[in-house]
């Protein structure tokens, strides 16, 4: 039982689902309500919630949620309209895995339903289950990254792949929960991740919380500081892992990477097997989002770039196979050999460990 604080983002409440607004933070704390679809919908695309966990349990909430309300005459009706949604909602961004994953896990919890009624239950039990899940999930893949570190290591992470980004602990930032609970020491670089943020608003916010030692940086001075400050190793979420182990992350992390190969650090990639996607062969084959221009022309709120730049904006990049030390997942740890080892994670049973 922790007891600092591990903030969370997302709470099912019956006739809606409650969000912690990610783009207030930190300056405000607000939580509001999600009633319909759309307000789902918006709430993913305009990176309310973020973080793919994050995504996928809010878009599982969102679909349970429009098919409580459906009227229609039999289940093949109901389940007609449910795959129009799972589509609509699969919509709301590109990249992250989990939202398709979620959204594709609900669809087949209902694919033999007998009533409209068990169908409605069976939904929301199942975006619940996810929820759940994504919690102890989160906490097995701290327990293995924590195995990486060693007391007093100082380490660098990028974005937000934390608890709010995930149903709790997060994954790239578990560890360092866990290591608070046991009194580990721990230090903690993030970087303040342009264009949006989430290091400097979210990350920083949330291990400030838990009383973790966390130090802010701008992007441009990760160099300098893995030098200056003798970073042991990088630690990084995930959007989508393909088949092959090629990542996509939040842009900037391919950077990480390369620079981690250049000062002989280890750089680690944390992730449930929900945002490993064996369908993807490789990193070429994965969608990388584009974003606003506004999110790169201006700075909260207000324009820094003059008007009419061109501007390129990807939210995402792929880190290729070979610059990654090891994949932290809930079922283990993988190093190398990703086409065959990947894949098998899925076959192995549950490592239940004693924490
Ligand atoms: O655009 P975002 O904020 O949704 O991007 C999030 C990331 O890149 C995270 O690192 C990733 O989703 C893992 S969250 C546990």
């Amino acid at each position: 039982m922790s007891t600092f604080a591990i903030p969370r983002s997302v709470e099912w409440r019956e006739t809606h689902v409650t969000i912690l607004n990610q783009q207030k933070l930190p300056t405000v704390t607000e939580y509001i309500d999600l009633h319909t679809i759309e307000d789902v919908y918006d709430a993913i695309a305009t990176l309310k919630v973020r973080g793919a966990p994050a995504i996928g349990i809010t878009a599982a909430y969102g679909l349970a949620l429009a098919a409580s309300s459906y009227d229609t005459e039999s289940v093949d009706e109901f389940r007609r309209r449910l795959k129009q949604d799972r589509d609509y909602l699969a919509g709301a961004r590109p990249t992250a895995v989990n939202l398709f994953w979620a959204l594709d896990r609900l669809v087949a919890a209902v694919e033999n339903a007998v009533s409209i009624n068990e169908a409605k239950t069976t939904l929301i039990h199942e975006a619940i289950h996810i929820q759940v899940e994504d919690e102890d999930v989160c906490r097995r893949i701290g327990e293995h990254a924590l195995s990486l570190f060693q007391p007093g290591d100082r380490v660098m992470t990028i974005c937000n792949a934390g608890s709010i980004a995930t149903a709790r602990y997060g994954t790239a930032l578990a560890p360092f929960y866990l290591a608070k609970e046991k009194g580990i020491e721990l230090s903690v670089y993030a970087l303040e991740t342009r264009p949006v943020l989430q290091g400097a608003r979210l990350t920083a916010w949330e291990l400030m919380q838990a009383g973790v030692d966390v130090t802010l940086i701008t992007d441009n001075m990760a160099a300098q500081t893995i030098k200056a400050k003798q970073i042991n190793a990088i630690i990084v979420g995930a959007d989508r892992i393909a088949r092959n182990g090629d990542t996509a992350n939040k842009i900037g992390t391919f950077g990480l990477a390369l620079l981690a190969k250049s000062f002989g650090i280890p750089f680690y990639v944390a992730a449930p097997l929900s945002t490993i996607d064996l369908a993807t062969k490789t990193g070429e084959d994965i969608p990388i989002e584009e974003r606003h221009p506004d999110e790169v022309t201006h700075l909260a709120g207000v324009r820094i770039a003059p008007e009419g730049v061109h501007v390129y904006n990807p939210a995402f990049d792929v880190t290729p196979n070979e610059l990654i030390t090891a994949i932290i997942t809930e079922k283990g740890i993988v190093r190398s050999n990703y086409e065959t080892a990947l894949p098998s994670l899925f076959a192995k049973e549950e490592h239940h460990e004693t924490v």
